[in-house]
């Protein structure tokens, strides 16, 4: 439980990008500390803890997706955010829905891999260097035939010398061989630690697989079935290799990655990877209000009913299979988010929505709420185009007013037309600041102050003229 964040502690967290939202905020902080929780509970009951599934309501552009971003980047587990809509879309009709637990296998996977690098990196690291060594300098052992520069000497002629002096020149000269290459090495060792060779030009064995040609008809719905053509005919075809001839700086990495693959157990990694993502996997559904109803509207839509009752087993728990192996997905937390505008979150089949049972709302953004969203966050608007402009030497300053009129006007433009909660403040900032983004090379060293009537005066159109649509849609 230590390194695992409290939920107060989540909660502050998703402070530093989202405004508001506490009771969102505070759910999903429950729910990911309960993961952690169950993991410390005796393994009898630990079965019996299902995960607490959350749906998220609200209206558009209030922060859903936003949440789910941030916290995937908070959680050390395993975590897919995947739009429930684009089993509706054209191109996607009879995608599985199974390609959720493979896609979060992935993850998982690709998690523990880098775990396990890490753990490696060092002895990688060191071999790798010892293979360029290597490359640069071979040792004695390696070197072989007869030195071009003995020229005649020692050759089976009359006026060899006899057989004892012969056989002393000789380990003689060995011994000289091993010592120059030694003094060889160790002169280009320190040279290559010194950072002297990395221009240098080396050859060194790439393993191959003949598998490329094979790439052509695996990529087409194979990996829909959970197998690996790669891996599973890879094994079938020798491993090939070849000779790559490149720079010492190129082949480093190259190098480190291959040392640190013959270090790594991958069949060790699979099974973290797979009990990881039974234990701990998230899958955040959005747009989930896309797919509930009963009809599939029009156009050629898998029916939504369909697509419901497709995600239903993986949400209740079922287990699938992937290429590293069966994954259950009895205690995967599902968070779903939609903003259930046209359909209600009742139009869900019963299943699911029972499989749902933490409902929070998130609430419509204030004038208020807008003028913290344009300054607060570490990400603001206001800090990304202060930042973007200052590369050009202009330094922007927003007045207080500035911004609670940028505020008030987006309100207003949300009232006016469609309400699209904050993101109405990228398309108005964007434009309050075109002007200035278009001349700022010209006018680099001036400080320019963003006050209220400047607001005014970039916006005047919008404000002005009733038909707002016009300009905004
Ligand atoms: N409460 C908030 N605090 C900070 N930024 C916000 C907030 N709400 C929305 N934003 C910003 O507005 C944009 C849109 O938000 P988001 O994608 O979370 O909307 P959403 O609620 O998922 O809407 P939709 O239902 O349309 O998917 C994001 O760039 C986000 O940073
Ligand atoms: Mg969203």
């Amino acid at each position: 439980m230590k390194d695992a964040l409290t939920p107060r502690e989540t909660v502050e967290q998703l402070d530093r990008f989202i405004v508001g939202q506490d009771k969102a905020k505070r759910a999903v902080a429950i729910a990911i500390r309960n993961r952690v929780r169950r993991q410390n509970i005796p393994e009898e009951l630990r079965d019996e803890v299902i995960p607490k599934n959350i749906l998220m309501i609200g209206p558009t552009g209030v922060g859903k997706t936003e949440i789910a971003r941030r916290l995937s980047a908070l959680v050390k587990a395993p975590f897919l955010k995947v739009e429930a809509s684009k089993f509706t879309e054209v191109g996607y009709v009879g995608r599985d829905v199974e390609s959720i637990v493979r896609d979060l296998v992935d993850i998982g996977y690709r998690m523990v891999e880098r775990e396990a690098f890490a753990e490696v990196e060092d002895e990688a690291r060191k071999r790798a260097e010892t293979r360029l060594l290597d490359a640069l300098a071979p040792t004695s052992s390696e070197q072989t035939g007869r030195p071009s520069w003995l020229g005649d000497l020692f050759n089976d002629t009359e006026d060899a010398p006899p057989e004892p002096e012969r056989q002393e020149a000789q380990y003689e000269l060995e011994r000289k061989q091993r010592d120059q290459a030694q003094r060889v090495r160790e002169f280009t060792r320190q040279r290559l630690a010194a950072g002297e060779l990395e221009d240098q030009a080396i050859e060194f064995e790439v393993e191959q697989s003949q598998m490329q040609n094979l790439q052509i008809f695996s990529a087409a719905g194979m990996e829909e079935m959970g197998f690996d053509m790669q891996d599973m005919l890879g094994s079938l075809f020798p491993r090939q290799t070849s000779t790559k001839r490149t720079t010492v700086a190129e082949a480093r990495p190259v190098l480190i990655q291959q040392e640190a693959e013959k270090l790594i157990d991958t069949q060790a990694i699979a099974r973290e990877a797979v009990r990881r993502v039974e234990n701990d996997g998230i899958v955040f559904l959005d747009e989930l209000d896309k797919i509930a109803g009963r009809e599939s509207g029009h156009g050629p839509d898998v029916s939504r009913e369909g697509v419901q009752r497709d995600i239903l087993p993986i949400v209740e728990g079922c287990t699938v299979m992937t290429k590293y192996g069966p994954v259950s997905t009895d205690h995967v937390l599902f968070i779903a988010a939609g903003a259930f505008h046209t359909t209600k979150p009742s139009e869900l089949i019963p299943e699911l929505q029972g499989r749902l049972p933490i409902r929070v709302e998130l609430d419509s953004l204030t004038q208020d709420d807008f003028e913290r969203i344009l300054q607060e966050p570490e990400n603001s608007l206001v800090r990304q185009y202060t930042a973007l402009l200052e590369t050009e030497g202009v330094e922007i300053e927003f007045t207080d007013d500035a911004i609670a009129e940028i505020a008030k006007l987006s309100q207003h433009v949300n009232e006016q037309t469609e309400n699209i909660g904050a993101r109405r403040l990228y398309t108005l900032v964007e434009r309050l600041l075109e002007e200035l983004s278009f001349v700022a090379p010209e006018i680099s060293g001036q400080h320019i102050t963003i006050d209220a009537e400047y607001v005014a005066s970039q916006l005047a159109d919008l404000v002005g003229d009733s038909d707002i649509s016009r300009y905004m849609l």
